[in-house]
């Protein structure tokens, strides 16, 4: 088998995965916010094979949508009567010349390096082995004296003996189409299960006197295939814990690498600082010095240098420009912007809003749909009242306008530059540049007023 071979890879993803014991697909369990499947089929595009080919049985409707995204070319296999059966379906879209590289659905980590060295080696078959201490559920590889593979051995058909043996089988080979033509029809269910088992190709190319080939993994997260909720968890932690590590190795600083989270696409430069308890979703971005505090959840965000998140603050689709500060407790919903040196404190609301360089808003607002210029002051309790019930309109303030407290801005509506509204004001028209702006409404106070009291007199 040589690279020259065009390469075909083979998913296999329709088993009903009844340990896991929920009415989901086993492979749209999620590791790292994506589905099982989605991992294991990206890394598989990207091995510039000419199909993938990902068998489905159970919930295959359900599968097929939630990767319709993805360039698959989906088989059906009506009844999952075993691993060899499943890769048989496909077979009648390889060519016989091909090469193909088996991969599991639930063995979703399987990274881009360990399957080309898969593909690359010169052997009729290869298989992915690992060592593991607790080999428990896993089919075993048989040697002989001169260490050859024999054959694989699975669990429930495994003598005692043989379930001491600790070199395991990944559920991840690669095999001639050729080999599998004549090998896969031949397959039997003699066995434990009833199934017509994969894994007994080995003896009939041991029987032909092939070459079988066998590799590691670097990482064993790359071959901790997920049968139980328990498992699905374990390799989650795993592979956060990896996630973290790399981050570090390149000088990201993490408060406990076992309260991260990354489900997405991260890129963070070094010296940056994140605390406990942190989710970050999609594609986000976070630059030099930053720090991110505690308990924040951040999703599809770009975040500049030497910016302060503080705690528990939810940020999702914003920009956040250099030497910003964000939080406690800020909210910064789809289309936020802010320019550099701007602060939002706590319980500020942001949506679809930009927000000019050394502009703040400290405390409990809500700014929506609105453009604010630089240097402006937003106030306490400022509400921008875009929603009419049912259109959204837009709220303009230009550069160093200052809004008192309690303001309530009915767009649409422009505050103009260098405005200053007054604490309470509710602003139905323009504000003019420059002027003081307010609602006129005399404070007045009752003499002789008495309020009601609990105490009997
Ligand atoms: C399989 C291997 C075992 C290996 C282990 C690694 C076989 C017989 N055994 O066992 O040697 O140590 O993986 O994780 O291959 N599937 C189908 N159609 C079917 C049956 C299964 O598509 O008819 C799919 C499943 O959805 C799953 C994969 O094949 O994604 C493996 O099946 P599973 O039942 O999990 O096999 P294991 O018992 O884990
Ligand atoms: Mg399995």
């Amino acid at each position: 088998m040589s690279a020259s071979h065009p390469l075909h890879v083979v998913i296999l993803a329709a088993g009903r995965g009844t340990r896991m014991r929920t009415q989901r697909p086993k492979v749209l369990h999620t590791i790292a916010g994506q589905p099982m499947l989605k991992h294991i089929a990206g890394t598989a595009t990207r091995l510039g094979a000419e199909a993938v080919h990902v068998i489905v049985g159970h919930g295959a409707e359900q599968i097929q949508q939630s990767h319709a995204d993805m360039p698959i070319n989906w088989v059906i296999q009506e009844q999952q009567l075993g691993t060899g059966h499943a890769v048989l379906q496909a077979l009648p879209s390889i060519p016989k010349e091909a090469r193909v590289l088996i991969l599991s659905g639930d063995v979703p980590l399987t990274q881009l390096d360990t399957m080309q060295a898969l593909s690359a080696i010169d052997a009729s078959l290869v298989l992915l082995v690992a060592k593991l201490d607790n080999p428990t559920g896993f089919g075993r590889i048989l040697r002989n004296e001169q260490g050859e593979i024999q054959a694989i051995i699975e669990e429930k058909d495994a003598t005692p003996s043989q379930r001491q043996i600790h070199e395991i089988y990944t559920g991840l080979c690669c095999a001639r189409a050729c080999d599998l033509q004549r090998w896969l029809p031949q397959l039997s269910t003699h066995n434990a299960a009833g199934e017509y088992y994969l894994t007994n190709i080995i003896e009939q190319a041991v029987h032909e006197g092939l070459k079988i080939a066998s590799i590691e993994p670097e990482h064993l997260f790359e071959v901790q295939g997920v049968n139980t909720l328990v498992q699905l968890n374990q390799l989650e932690r795993d592979w956060q814990e990896h996630l973290a590590r790399r981050l570090m190795n390149n000088g990201v600083q993490i408060a406990d690498i076992s309260r991260l989270d990354i489900r997405g696409q991260l890129t963070c430069a070094s010296d940056v600082f994140i605390d406990v308890n942190v989710v970050l979703e999609g594609t986000v971005s976070i630059g030099e010095q930053t720090q991110i505090g505690p308990h924040c959840v951040i999703k599809d965000c770009s975040i500049g240098r030497n910016v302060q998140i503080k705690p528990h603050s939810v940020l999702e689709n914003a920009v956040i420009g250099d030497d910003c500060e964000v939080g406690p407790f800020a909210r910064l919903r789809p289309g936020s912007k802010l320019a550099p040196h701007c602060k939002v404190g706590n319980f500020v609301e942001m949506k679809n809003t930009v927000m000019g360089e050394h502009s703040k808003a400290s405390h409990l607002s809500y700014l929506g749909d609105a453009q604010i210029g630089q240097h402006v002051n937003i106030g306490c309790g400022t509400i921008t009242c875009n929603y009419d019930g049912v259109e959204k309109h837009p709220t303009i303030i230009k550069d160093y306008a200052f809004i008192g407290s309690d303001t309530q801005l009915v767009a649409p509506v422009v505050v103009g530059e260098g405005a200053t509204i007054g604490a309470g004001t509710t602003v139905r028209e323009n504000a003019p540049d420059h002027a003081l702006t307010l609602t006129p409404s005399r404070q007045k106070s009752i003499f002789g007023w008495k309020r009601k009291s609990k105490v009997k007199s």
